[in-house]
């Protein structure tokens, strides 16, 4: 059965300048669930996220964690900031300690564990982000991947029920994404709830069980990502484009090459299993 952990409810948030950038954003966050928050930019995604944490204070509506609205005050949010973690867009804006080990362990040191728990965290979150050649490099002469990697150790080693991810991918070359990609399925079978935002609409795709579609500080479609990112109209309206396997798909079935009622493919895998052996030739 599911579970509600987040969740945003009315969310209405005006920048001091006069930019409204959220405008009754409603918002359901299932737990271990894998939610893509697509948009293009300036559609809100990173202002909704600041949310969820706290970081930023709505002008009305109101964010629960497991059914509680949450608490503004300094010591409630630093517990809340334990359970629910994230990695922003802008990696300068996370990094802050001279080196990349002071960096990922600084979080894990706050949460008042040992030493040697401390130590097993950050070399396993260095781990799993490709980052342990970089311990002594100071982060400010990493390189915008880099960067990006070891933010996200950072986050990784404070163990955090939620781990929003702001545009994980953004700059990382294709080896790096990938790799990030496992991470994210190690973390699902681990029971983390994710969620992440993206422009990329191959990734939301294929990666999430979950799909919201935000433009312009509303979010204007919510549900499964097949049955989302099939209807031009919605890819349309949010300044989208239909994911290339979807269009694949499609064209496949137009050409006969499909039968119209072959499953739509989530992974290049699926799709290449969907197309027939030529006639006359065996399939393997
Ligand atoms: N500090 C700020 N002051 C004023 N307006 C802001 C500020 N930060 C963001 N905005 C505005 O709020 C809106 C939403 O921005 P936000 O950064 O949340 O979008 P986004 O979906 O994360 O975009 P991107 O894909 O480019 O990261 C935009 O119109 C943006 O110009
Ligand atoms: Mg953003």
């Amino acid at each position: 059965m599911s579970e509600l952990i987040l969740e945003a409810v009315n969310l209405e948030y005006s920048y001091p300048d006069g930019t409204s950038a959220l405008r009754k954003v409603n918002l359901q966050v299932q737990k271990g669930e894998r939610l893509a928050i697509l948009g293009s930019n300036g559609a809100g995604k990173s202002t909704l996220f600041m949310h969820f944490n706290g970081i930023y204070r709505p002008n009305s509506g109101f964010i629960k964690y497991q059914g509680q609205d949450i608490s503004y005050k300094k010591q409630d949010l630093i517990e809340l900031r334990k359970k629910v973690g994230i990695v922003f867009q802008d990696p300068d804006s996370q990094l802050f300690s001279a080196s990349v080990w002071q960096d990922i362990s600084f979080g894990p040191l706050n949460l008042g564990l040992s030493e040697e728990v401390v130590i097993e965290r950050v070399k396993q979150a260095m781990l799993d982000t490709e980052t342990t050649d970089l311990e002594d490099k100071p982060t400010h002469l990493l390189s915008y991947g880099q960067k990006k990697r070891v933010s996200i150790a950072g986050v990784l080693a404070m163990e955090p029920e939620v781990i929003i991810f702001d545009e994980p991918t953004a700059g990382m070359d294709p080896r790096h994404s990938h790799e990030f990609m496992q991470i994210l399925e190690k973390l699902s079978l681990e029971g983390k709830t994710i969620i992440l935002s993206t422009h990329d609409v191959d990734l939301a795709y294929s990666w999430s069980d979950r799909l919201a579609i935000m433009y312009r500080g509303e979010i204007i479609a919510h549900g499964l990502p097949g049955e989302l990112l099939t209807r031009p109209e919605i890819v349309k309206r949010a300044d989208l484009t239909i994911p290339w396997l979807i269009e694949t798909h499609t064209e496949l079935v137009k050409k006969g090459w499909l039968p119209s009622s072959a499953p739509l493919p989530k992974t290049k895998t699926d799709l290449f299993q969907n197309i027939p052996a030529k006639s006359g030739q065996q399939s393997a």
